[in-house]
């Protein structure tokens, strides 16, 4: 195991947001490396994928031995919690996102992005980020739990500063204004959930919200904290990710135009084009475990209380699993699997939702645009290194097609 010879400075310059993979290769092939007393850098593939299944792993970061100030907020969500309180909360909302539920959702997705296409014909202009990969699903999310999506651009802006602050513990990384922000914003977030549970306590509806207030109240399977760290849980896992998968695969079908033709022609590859979108580029790069008891793993031992810090960007592009890995190819053929969901207990619980959302979007891409191309100075990139995407992507082109119901 190498220590102290990774160079974190360069992988938390902003100057490598756009693009992080040739520090992240790096730090990839140095690891498992110790970066600090009770710190490890984990990205190759076998060893990110072991500890995400490990069962000496945690997902609750007050184990760690480092500083309080570096472990973050502790938060009652179950993303943040391990057996049983992990299996208990979960299982509760599960049932909300089976594979029989979300593909009912499916006419509901295609005619709400539809719409947003539409719109954005009218307006003469597309901004990927706020006129698609925002809105599409925020909007499902909202339907889903019963949050008026009027209030979408309170949500935004509180679930935007909650990702700034949540980075890895490297130096440098979360300003202390952006611990702040986000510290406002959970408040602020638990004010605007407390008020929309007592509503639907009076008012119930059919909505998940409404459910989760019913399982409340019926008995010791859920207290009033974890009611309301569900709900936030959910409606930011449920957007701000999606957000950055469907902008970061129009970016990368705008710069590969023989992809996005083959798209076009054969829209039953969106599913794959889907998946290689997660391995190519993805979303959540990076997320943690602690330790609970000393784990091998390639070459070295992480040790009780060690916080790992899982690179799943890096992990995705391992060319000991992906074969050339920095090629974008909607054909590579299936069978390693990428990490963009984790792995393991926590696996992604919305994983089938964001599958289908951004078949769908990307589905629509290709077939309603005309020639599109990125727009000169289009792209910037959010501050984020844990959860990456675009924050502004601007597409020139020469009409958007009308719906096929139009
Ligand atoms: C492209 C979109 C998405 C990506 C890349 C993504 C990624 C992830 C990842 C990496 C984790 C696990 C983190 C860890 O193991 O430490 C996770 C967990 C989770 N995701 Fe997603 N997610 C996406 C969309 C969604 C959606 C649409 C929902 C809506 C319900 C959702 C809900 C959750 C929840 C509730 C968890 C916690 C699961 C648990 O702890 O058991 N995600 N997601």
């Amino acid at each position: 195991m190498s220590t102290d010879t990774v160079d974190l400075t360069r992988l938390t310059d902003p100057l490598n947001r756009a693009d992080p993979y040739p520090v992240l290769r790096e730090l990839a092939l140095a690891s498992p490396s110790r970066t600090a007393e009770g710190l490890m850098l984990i990205g190759r593939h076998a060893d990110c994928s072991a500890v995400l299944r490990h069962p000496a792993m945690s997902s609750e970061r007050e184990r760690a031995r480092l500083s309080p100030n570096a472990k973050g907020p502790r938060t009652r969500n179950f993303l943040h919690l391990d057996p049983p309180d992990h299996t208990r909360l979960r299982r509760l909302v599960v049932k909300a996102f089976t594979p029989r539920v979300v593909a009912a959702l499916e006419p509901r997705i295609r005619g709400a992005a539809d719409e947003l296409f539409s719109e954005a014909a009218a307006k003469g202009r597309f901004e990927v980020v706020s006129d698609l990969a925002y809105p599409l699903p925020l909007r499902i999310m909202c339907e889903l739990l019963g949050v008026p999506f009027a209030d979408r651009y309170l949500i935004q802006d509180w679930s935007a500063k909650l990702s700034e602050a949540l980075e890895p513990p490297l130096p440098g990384l979360v300003a202390p204004r952006a611990t702040a922000q986000a510290a406002q914003a959970r408040a602020e977030f638990i004010q605007y959930f407390r008020d929309l549970i007592a509503e639907r306590r009076t008012d119930p509806r059919d909505d998940l919200v409404s459910q989760l207030v019913r399982v409340e109240e019926s008995g010791d399977r859920l207290d009033e904290h974890e009611l309301l760290a569900t709900c936030i849980l959910l409606i930011n896992a449920g957007h701000e990710t999606t957000v950055n998968l469907i902008s970061n695969g129009v970016l990368a079908l705008l710069r590969h135009p023989d992809q996005l033709e083959l798209l076009r022609r054969q829209p039953e590859l969106s599913g794959q084009t889907v998946e290689e979108v997660l391995r190519y580029d993805a979303p959540v790069q990076v997320t943690s475990r602690v330790a609970r008891e000393p784990v091998a793993l390639s070459g070295s031992h992480a040790q009780e209380g060690d916080f790992l810090v899982l690179l799943l960007g890096a992990a995705n592009r391992d060319p000991d699993v992906f074969p050339d890995p920095d090629r974008f190819d909607i054909l590579r053929p299936t069978g390693a699997p990428h990490l963009s969901f984790s792995a393991g207990p926590h696996f992604c619980l919305g994983a089938g939702l964001a599958r289908l959302e951004v078949r769908i979007a990307f589905e629509l891409f290709a077939s309603r645009m005309v020639n599109p191309r990125l727009a000169a100075a289009g792209l910037s990139y959010k501050p984020n290194l844990s959860l990456r995407g675009p924050d502004r992507l601007e597409v020139a082109y020469e009409g958007i097609r009308p719906a096929e119901t139009e």
